[in-house]
C-alpha cells in the first residue's frame, strides 16, 4: 500500500476520520425542511494532510492506486469533473475560514462509492476535520456539516439536503441521528440492545449529480407551491384529503413525503420504547411509499426487502439513501445479521446481474 511518505517524501501533520452514514427512516424528506434518522456506519473515510508553502494542492486516493496524486490550486475555483471535485470543493468554502496554504493529502476510505452510504459526505466531513485540525480553524461540528453541504451544492453541483453531512459529522453508530432540517435541531435516539443493522448494497450505483434526484426535487416543489405552502413541511397527513387532488404525480410524491415525516416520528418514539416490531412496520411502509409514491427503487432492491420479509429475525428492511440502486436497511435480532444478510442474498445473485453484499456488519 502506497503511504503518505511514498507518495510526498514526509509525515501527515494530522489524520482525521469521519464514517459513513445509514439512514434509518426519512427519505426525500430532508430538501422539504423534514425530518430524517440517520445513523453513522463502521466504515470510514480517513484523511491525512500536510501543509506546504506555496498555493500547491496533491491528493491522491486508494481508490485508484496506480493514478499520480492530482495538482490543483488553492484557489480552485472550478470543478474538473473526477473525485477530486469534492476535494476542491470543501478546500474553496473553507478557504474563506481560514485556509491559507497548499497541502498535501492521502485519501483512505472503505465506504462503498454510489452505494446510498454517503461516501461522498464522509470524504467531505473527514477533509474539513483535517483542515480544522491542520489550519486551527474556528468551525464546530455543525458548520463542517453546513460548509460540506455547501460545497456539494455550489461546486460539485448536487442539489442535496443536509442529512448525509449532519450524519457524517455528528452522528455515532450507536444512536441515531434525529434531525429537523428546519431548525437543523437534533437529538440522539439510542438503538436498543435488541435490534441490529444489517445493510446491504444491491451493487447497483447511482449517481445524484444526475437527472433522477434533481427531478424529485423540482416535483416537489410544484407539488409545495401548489399547494400553496413554503415547502412540504408544511403539510400533514390532515392534508392528505387535499393532497389527492393535486395532478399527479404531484400527488403521489407530496403523500410519500408527509407520511414519510410521520413515520420517521413514529419510528423515534417506537425505538425510544424499544418497540422494534412496530419500527420494522415502519421501514416496511416507508419502502412502500418510496416504490409507489415517489418512485425511487429499482427491480434489485425490491428483491431484497421482498427477501427480507421471508427471513427469521428480521424485524423490516427498506431502500436507505436517495434511491434508483444503493443499498437496503434491515433491523434484525442481534447475532443474527450475517446469516439474515445471507440468506437475503442467495437467491438474489442467481436472478440479478448486480452482485448484492453485506455492507454492515462490516467484513
Ligand atoms: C441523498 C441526499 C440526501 C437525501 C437522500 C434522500 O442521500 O444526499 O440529502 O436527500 O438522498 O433521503
Amino acid at each position: 500500500m502506497v503511504s503518505f511518505a511514498d507518495l510526498y517524501g514526509a509525515s501527515p501533520e494530522v489524520i482525521a476520520r469521519a464514517p459513513g452514514r445509514v439512514n434509518l427512516i426519512g427519505e426525500h424528506t430532508d430538501y422539504n425542511d423534514g425530518f430524517v434518522l440517520p445513523a453513522a456506519i463502521p466504515l470510514h473515510t480517513e484523511v491525512a494532510l500536510r501543509r506546504g508553502r506555496g498555493t500547491r494542492v496533491r491528493v491522491w486516493t486508494t481508490a485508484f492506486p496506480a493514478a499520480d496524486p492530482v495538482v490543483f490550486d488553492l484557489d480552485v475555483s472550478a470543478r474538473a469533473g473526477d473525485w477530486a471535485d469534492y476535494v476542491r470543493a470543501i478546500v474553496n468554502v473553507m478557504r474563506e475560514r481560514g485556509v491559507d496554504s497548499g497541502m498535501d493529502l492521502r485519501i483512505d476510505s472503505n465506504v462503498p462509492l454510489g452505494s446510498g452510504l454517503s461516501s461522498s459526505a464522509a470524504l467531505l466531513v473527514a477533509t474539513a476535520r483535517a483542515l480544522r485540525q491542520a489550519f486551527s480553524l474556528d468551525v464546530d461540528d455543525l458548520q463542517i456539516a453546513r460548509l460540506a453541504r455547501r460545497a456539494e451544492n455550489e461546486f460539485v453541483g448536487a442539489p442535496v439536503g443536509i442529512m448525509d453531512q449532519m450524519a457524517c459529522s455528528l452522528a455515532d453508530d450507536r444512536s441515531a441521528l434525529l434531525i429537523d432540517t428546519r431548525s437543523l435541531a437534533y437529538d440522539r435516539v439510542p438503538l436498543p440492545e435488541a435490534g441490529a443493522l444489517l445493510v446491504i448494497d444491491s451493487g447497483v450505483r447511482h449517481s445524484h449529480a444526475s437527472g433522477d434526484y434533481r427531478i424529485r426535487r423540482e416535483e416537489c416543489r410544484r407539488a409545495a407551491h401548489a399547494l400553496g405552502v413554503a415547502t412540504l413541511r408544511d403539510v400533514t397527513t390532515s392534508d392528505l384529503p387535499r393532497i389527492a387532488s393535486l395532478p399527479p404525480p404531484l400527488d403521489r410524491r407530496a403523500r410519500h413525503v408527509v407520511t414519510e415525516n410521520a413515520r420517521v416520528l413514529a419510528a423515534a418514539d417506537a425505538l425510544r420504547r424499544g418497540d422494534l416490531g412496530r419500527v420494522g412496520e415502519l421501514f416496511y411502509a416507508s419502502h412502500a411509499s418510496m416504490r409507489d409514491d415517489f418512485e425511487v427503487s429499482v427491480p434489485e432492491i425490491d428483491a431484497l426487502v421482498e427477501a427480507a420479509r421471508r427471513v427469521q429475525g428480521v424485524y423490516g428492511a427498506r431502500l436507505t439513501g436517495g434511491g434508483f440502486g444503493g443499498s437496503i436497511v434491515a433491523l434484525v435480532v442481534p447475532g443474527r445479521e450475517r446469516g439474515a444478510g445471507a440468506s437475503i442474498i442467495t437467491g438474489q445473485n442467481a436472478r440479478f446481474s448486480a452482485e448484492a453484499r453485506i455492507v454492515v456488519p462490516a467484513a
